[in-house]
């Protein structure tokens, strides 16, 4: 249980908001409980719902609308591919189909390693350095089918430190 591991920094959370605010902490939390059990599984966006007093449904409601939040399992590195209007006009959607050949996955689904899961978003807020794409949360800007490969070998050899959750090491 959330609660129990890690009950401790649940506490810090919640002392940042005042007792009338409480509930503010549904994102903080939801990311804790994603870290601890890698997505929010139905048990966590329960406990995340528990510990402040809110109804599951709207705890849910926040995971479907954000999308660093995971409803379903994903892969070790999660690969955001930007496709929205800028970086369509500068070839994202041909990038993609390089990128889904690449990993041999359709955009939304995982390798069968488990390693990587590839998603398709909208803007991340760098459209100046389209294509863009956020590996675990870490930006890659001005990709190319070239760099976008030699990304996914070195994380496939295990040598992407930076993009590795630290509760996952
Ligand atoms: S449209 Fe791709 S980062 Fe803004």
């Amino acid at each position: 249980m959330l609660r129990e591991k890690r009950a401790d920094e649940i506490k810090a959370i919640l002392a940042k908001y005042p007792p009338d605010r409480k509930r503010s902490a549904v994102m903080p939390l939801l990311y804790l409980a994603q870290e601890e059990y890698g997505y929010c599984s139905p048990e966590a966006m329960r406990e995340v719902a528990e510990i402040l007093n809110l109804d599951p449904t709207e705890v849910k409601s926040i995971v479907g609308f954000y999308t660093m939040f995971f409803e379903h399992p994903v892969g070790k590195y999660v690969i955001d591919v930007c496709d929205d209007l800028p970086c369509a006009l500068r070839g994202a959607d041909k990038f993609v189909t390089h990128c889904e050949r690449k990993l041999g996955v359709r955009a939304g689904q995982t390798t069968p390693d488990g390693k990587f899961t590839l998603r398709t978003v909208m803007c991340i807020a760098a459209c100046d350095r389209a294509p863009v794409i956020q590996v675990n949360r870490v930006y890659h800007y001005d990709m190319t089918e070239a760099s976008f490969d030699q990304l996914v070998d070195a994380l496939a050899r295990e040598d992407g430190a930076e993009h590795v959750n630290p509760r996952e090491e």
